[in-house]
């Protein structure tokens, strides 16, 4: 580690100046917070399973055409990314009601909504990631009108691919966040999709049983949190040997 740069450390991940300019080295931590940080602890092999996971998502997408900023996984750990200029906003993809959605409209967990609904909170951690219109993402100048039709256009191919995914492992997609950035080839901007997915950032219930295989495991103390992220990496096929 103390050979590279560190350029930001987050909840669940340590960025560092990669190896060329232009990349950077994402490191998966073990530890796991919740409810803004109130909640935390070390859960052993996350950052592993994370690692793989995403990997696994990041290539599957790129391979049905969406840009991704992921280059290749390094080791157990760490992965090598571009680098890019993030977009400060989580873009939320639900397809059933969970969560702060179904707290703030009273609803019944599990419910099917009647389709995907993308919604968007500002990234300010000081502030709980707070809802946010898309007028204030406009009038604000975090994203173009342009760049907000690509990204809800994005996150929908993102959706239809990981519910398609999972559904074929028995897992249904109930929400997932994703992250955007910029990245410039030349004078040309394309946005790609960057950060991590992983159970950390989806929810993901079985759907015979309806057991929850994500972080609210952790939110909700179901249970172990790597047994539940290792079954969705083994159900996945991606299961790393040593965890
Ligand atoms: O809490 P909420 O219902 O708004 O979360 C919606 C989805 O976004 C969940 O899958 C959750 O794990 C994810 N999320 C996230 N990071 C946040 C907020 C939500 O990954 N800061």
């Amino acid at each position: 580690m103390a050979r590279r740069k560190k350029i930001y450390e987050g909840k669940a991940k340590i960025l560092y100046e990669g190896p060329e300019p232009g990349t950077i080295v994402q490191y998966f931590k073990d530890d796991a917070t919740a409810f803004n940080a109130e909640k935390k602890a070390v859960i052993e092999g996350k950052g592993v399973l994370n690692n793989r996971l995403s990997e696994f998502f990041m290539t599957g997408l790129q391979g049905v055409g969406i840009p991704t900023h992921f280059i290749r996984r390094l080791n157990m750990r760490e992965q090598l990314c571009r680098q890019v200029e993030i977009i400060p906003l989580e873009v939320i993809v639900r397809n059933y009601a969970a969560g702060s959605m179904a707290k703030r409209l009273g609803m019944e967990e599990g419910r099917q909504l009647p389709r995907p609904i993308v919604e968007f909170s500002y990234k300010n951690d000081a502030l709980g990631d707070p809802l946010v219109p898309e007028e204030y993402i406009a009038a604000f100048g975090w994203a173009s009108q342009q760049d907000m039709d690509d990204i809800v256009a994005i996150a929908l191919r993102v959706n239809d691919f990981m519910s398609g995914v999972m559904h074929g492992v028995g897992i249904k997609l109930i929400d997932f966040k994703i992250e955007l950035g910029r990245v410039w080839d030349n004078d040309f901007m394309r946005l790609v999709v960057a950060d991590e997915i992983s159970p950390d950032s989806c929810r993901l219930w079985d759907i015979e049983t309806g057991q929850k295989l994500d972080k609210d495991v952790f939110r909700q103390d179901l249970g172990n949190l790597t047994d539940a992220y290792t079954e969705v990496a083994r159900r996945l096929g991606v299961l790393p040997s040593n965890v």
